[in-house]
């Protein structure tokens, strides 16, 4: 499920000048989707079987910075000032942010469609998003919002651990490798990440209240909000989410 094929995004955390070892064919449809929710609600682990289902290319703003962080080698002062402020918990700063995914916009344009995760996390990169897709001429299929208590979400955070070498998520209890502390699918090292430990967890949290959130009303206004209840089995979970983008496709058909 996780091979270097499959997975690869080598063009998105790499930079505008890599390229994907593998495209996949035009489909019927282009899903252009945003995961909303927050940290640690199951973004990235339904991205993943998102991906598989739909086709279209896992785009996670928070991995491209977790990528040029082992990538070592010198870095420009605002990746460096970024990978300060993810450490801390905090937001990069959407001038950062923009500018990464401005000069990916390539990914966006991807025949499959795009399944974006963490980005846009203010409304000033969500108003810069919707003017590149109108420049584009592209439109979101759906904005899905996933929702969990609070304490749920803690819990999923602070057990996480994810594979150095092959980027698989884990969750010590909940979905535990059967390797222990040794990745079951690639023999690699797990680890937890620097801001997952409870003084960034609380940052982060803040910062979604503060900033992300708002989000939810931007997407209801737009009529592309599909929210999706976040409790039990990650494919329990995938198959609420694709009920409501039936819902959203149908929406979209009879407008
Ligand atoms: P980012 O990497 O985007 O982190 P996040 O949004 O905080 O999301 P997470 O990766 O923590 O959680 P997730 O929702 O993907 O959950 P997951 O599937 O892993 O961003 C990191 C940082 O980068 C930010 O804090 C910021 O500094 C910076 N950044 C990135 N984008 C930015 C932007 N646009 N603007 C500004 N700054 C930006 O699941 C969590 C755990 O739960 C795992 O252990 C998993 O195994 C487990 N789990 C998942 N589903 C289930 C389930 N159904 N049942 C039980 N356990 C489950």
């Amino acid at each position: 499920m996780n091979s270097t094929k499959d997975s690869d995004r080598s063009a998105w955390l790499l930079g505008p000048w890599a390229k994907c070892s593998s495209i996949p064919e035009a489909g019927k449809t282009a899903w252009r989707l945003v995961l909303l929710g927050a940290p640690g609600v199951g973004k990235g682990t339904q991205a993943e079987i998102l991906k598989q289902r739909l086709g279209a290319c896992h785009l996670s703003t928070g991995d491209v910075f977790r990528a040029a962080k082992q990538q070592g080698g010198d870095k420009s002062p605002a990746m460096k000032a970024a990978l300060e402020y993810m450490r801390r918990g905090e937001l990069v700063p959407d001038a950062t942010v923009w500018e990464m995914v401005r000069e990916r916009k390539h990914c966006l344009l991807h025949c499959r469609g795009f399944i974006l995760d963490g980005f846009p996390r203010t409304l000033s990169q969500a108003q810069s998003l919707k003017e590149l897709m109108e420049t584009e001429s592209i439109a979101l299929s759906a904005v899905v919002n996933y929702e969990l208590p609070l304490d749920e979400i803690v819990e999923r955070l602070s057990g996480r651990r994810t594979c150095e070498q092959c980027k698989a998520v884990f969750h010590v209890t909940e979905r535990p490798s059967k390797g222990g502390a040794i990745c079951d699918r690639c023999g690699g090292r797990l680890y937890q990440r620097e801001d997952d430990r409870p003084e960034s967890i609380t940052v982060r949290l803040e910062a979604y209240e503060r900033s992300t959130a708002p989000l939810i009303q931007f997407y209801r206004n737009l009529g592309v909000l599909t929210p999706v209840v976040a409790k039990g089995t990650p494919d329990e979970i995938l198959g609420r989410t694709m009920k409501g983008l039936d819902r959203a496709n149908d929406r979209v058909k009879t407008a």
